[in-house]
């Protein structure tokens, strides 16, 4: 029975290892870790407890919740897992882990072929090099990719798919898998606990049911954090009439990252964000658009700005000299064109189809059409209403784009995350290069566990890893696998370790509902339940939170600009913040998770702002500008910034990490046009 509203429910649990999310990642370890188990039971006898919490249901959860219509992330047999790094490397302006590149490349097809082995449809060209979508190639008996079947490319790495259910097929063995007994869902993990006896290692996890008056308790020795990145921490584009809409699912809040870095974890790169280029209102994707219609954006008087603006490429030697050049270089070229007033951007849909129906003939024409409806419905259903809503036909009608507000992420075209134990077989060129690093690096980027954070027992996967990026969902899947191995032998390296928690059950329950607690305490005070002195509405809360991330840490309100001062400004209003965000109410258990998100979106947001400010330079032109310092400095900020965050003193200590190449990049890169 659960408790009351006032009253919740303690339940405790002792298991070994603990899963934090049920997105793309926490499936590919749900379903790898069973295998592992399952062969150390048949070894030694022992069964490992293994538990799995998401807040939402596996089903729908998570980035992929409605859908996809491409596999961003395939190899084949026509590159290497060295080109996919080096691929890695340069869209994200030469500043990322090869190790960790390198070795999900040569992993992630495997998680594809599972997949479509689980029934996801996979386009494929047949021997006459004619295109069949998933369901056709099914029908048609194509090979599967394991067996050499050809996928339909839309771009080098990326692949179609018919992926409305995409999620569910995916939630699906990971749930065969661990058995419904192992799943806990709508249960919102609020933070992780350290051990009593080693603050440097993790003992377990709370949170509550977001429908019973419940609080979980965890105890366990290892634990999977891959609860995605961190949507809704700037003021959106959408608001009013539209507020709600992003375009990344407004249900990661952050969670991984605040909690990591309260547990005491590394952060790396959290200076990084993307800012996806998209179709405007409705946030539909574009890489189909881009890539497999071979359509261009243009500005209003029809002008492609990557041509008309290309000289700009040359001020960021060499990655400007790339054949493809990085996803905020492109922002970068884009938004010259919005701000010197030639706005606004298109997708040239027209001229697009227009070209592909001269090669065409009327029936692939015809099916096209279906499949450029298809991308939206398969994963931005909003779009097509845009669509419909504003008649727009794209043979006819070109469709604006937008560059969007600032998300946080480390599995799509952002690497900012946590700093994660590299495989062991790849990395250090020799132990002297990496003279300096301190003793937990000894040979290059590994400490034992791959995917471990600097908080033993802790791992990450997906956007939880930080320095590499362009994983996408299948090599999100793949990462959580590659964990699950380590952490089943993180649990019998440790056998004998009995976790304790640094903090008793009591005060963690109290400390989760004090929201409850103030709301219970304070609503008779006024007559207007949201007017009272006593306390602040999550919703008002996370309004401020955008409106100090959007105004001074280069939001959309400044185009992405931001100067030291003004990160000033933001620093001091968001330690206001984060005392008063000690007096959110939650009138019911849908404010109780609202409550905790905006908590992690702050710690986020703060990461965020502080790592800007610690890099004197401009990495990301397109992305976020630092104007009293928008240049990228090669001589002296080609590194990594770090951070560790202390849950005691508040405080940030952000500093400097040498990057090293282990894929040569000279590839990428022309010689400079001056
Ligand atoms: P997610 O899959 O987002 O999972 C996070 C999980 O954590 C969810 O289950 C969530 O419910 C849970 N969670 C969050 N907070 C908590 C908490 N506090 N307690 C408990 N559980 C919690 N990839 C492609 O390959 N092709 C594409 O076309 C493509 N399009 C994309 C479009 C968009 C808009 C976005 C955002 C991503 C897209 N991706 C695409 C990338 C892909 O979706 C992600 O890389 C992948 O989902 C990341 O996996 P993850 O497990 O890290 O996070
Ligand atoms: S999605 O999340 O909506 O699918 P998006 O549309 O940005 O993402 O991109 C899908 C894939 O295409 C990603 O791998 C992205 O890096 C790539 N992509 C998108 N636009 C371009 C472009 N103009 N040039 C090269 N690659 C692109």
């Amino acid at each position: 029975m659960a408790g009351t509203f006032g009253n919740p429910e303690i339940v405790q649990e002792e298991v070994d290892v603990l899963l934090i999310g049920g997105g793309m990642a926490c499936c590919g370890t749900a379903y790898e870790i069973m295998r592992w188990a399952e062969a150390l039971k048949a070894e030694t006898g022992k069964e490992l407890k293994i538990k799995l919490v998401d807040k939402a249901a596996m089903d729908r959860s998570g980035a992929v919740a409605q859908g996809l219509s491409a596999i961003n992330t395939y190899i084949g047999n026509k590159q290497d897992p060295a080109d996919y790094a080096r691929m890695v490397s340069n869209d994200l302006m030469g500043i990322t882990r090869d190790d960790l590149a390198y070795d999900l490349g040569r992993n992630v097809d495997d998680s594809v072929h599972l997949f479509e082995e689980w029934g996801l449809p996979i386009w494929k060209t047949d021997a006459e090099g004619v295109r069949h979508d998933g369901a056709e190639s099914i029908r048609e008996g194509l090979p599967l990719l394991k067996d050499g079947g050809e996928p339909v490319r839309s771009g080098k790495w990326q692949i179609m798919i018919n992926g409305e259910s995409y999620k569910w097929i995916v939630a699906e063995a990971a749930k065969k898998a661990l058995g419904l007994a192992r799943i806990e869902e709508r249960v919102f993990i609020v933070k992780l606990v350290n051990d009593k006896n080693d603050p440097s290692r993790i003992a377990g996890a709370v949170g509550f049911s977001t429908r019973e008056n419940r609080i979980y308790v965890y105890k366990a020795k290892a634990v999977m954090l891959a609860a995605g990145g961190c949507v809704n921490l700037f003021r959106p584009r959408s608001v009013g009439e539209g507020t709600g809409r992003a375009w990344y699912p407004v249900w990661n809040a952050g969670s991984t990252y605040a909690m990591a870095a309260e547990a005491g974890c590394e952060l790396t790169m959290m200076e990084n964000r993307f800012v996806p280029a998209r179709f405007k209102d409705g946030y539909g994707p574009v890489g189909a658009w881009f890539l497999l219609f071979k359509a261009k954006a243009i500005n209003a008087y029809g002008e492609e700005y990557m041509t008309r603006n290309k000289e700009m490429l040359n001020d960021y030697p060499p990655y400007g000299q790339a054949a493809v050049p990085a996803s905020c270089l492109r922002n970068h070229l884009m938004l010259k064109e919005m701000k010197e007033g030639r706005g606004p951007i298109y997708m040239d849909t027209v001229t697009a189809l227009a070209a592909l129906a001269e090669t065409l003939t009327p029936k692939e024409v015809k099916h096209l059409e279906a499949e450029a409806w298809e991308d939206f419905l398969d994963m931005c259903v909003g779009q097509c209403g845009i669509w419909v809503g504003e008649d727009v036909d794209p043979r006819e009608k070109n469709s604006e784009l937008m560059p969007t507000e600032p998300y946080l992420l480390g599995s799509h075209s952002g690497c900012c995350g946590i700093w994660v134990s590299g495989p062991t077989d790849v990395g250090a060129p020799n132990k002297e290069e990496y003279d300096g690093i301190p003793a937990h690096l000894p040979s290059g980027w590994n400490w034992g566990y791959r995917s471990m954070t600097t908080v033993k027992g802790l791992f990450t996967a997906g956007d939880g890893v930080g320095a590499s990026g362009h994983k996408f969902s299948s090599g999100s899947h793949t990462e959580g696998r590659l964990a699950a191995k380590s952490m089943v032998k993180y649990c019998m390296d440790n056998a004998d370790f009995k976790p304790e928690l640094d903090t008793s059950v009591e005060q963690l329950a109290e400390e989760i509902y004090k929201p409850v607690r103030t709301f219970l305490e304070h609503k008779d005070y006024t007559t207007a339940i949201d007017v009272n002195p006593n306390y602040i509405t999550p919703k008002m809360l996370q309004f401020r939170l955008q409106k100090i991330m959007d105004e001074y840490v280069a939001g959309v309100a400044t185009y992405y600009t931001t100067n030291a001062k003004m990160l000033e400004v933001a620093e001091y209003k968001l330690g206001l913040l984060k005392e008063d965000a000690t007096k959110m109410r939650a009138k019911d258990l849908h404010e109780l998770l609202r409550a905790w998100e905006n908590y992690h979106r702050i710690l986020t947001a703060e990461a965020h702002m502080k790592h800007i400010q610690f890099r004197q330079e401009s990495r990301y032109p397109g992305f976020y500008y630092r104007m009293d310092k928008n240049f990228v400095d090669e001589e002296n900020w080609h590194c990594f910034v770090n951070s560790v965050y202390d849950k005691n003193s508040k405080q940030w200590t952000v500093f400097k990490r040498k990057h090293v190449d282990l894929v040569d990049k000279s590839k990428l890169f022309k010689p400079a046009a001056h």
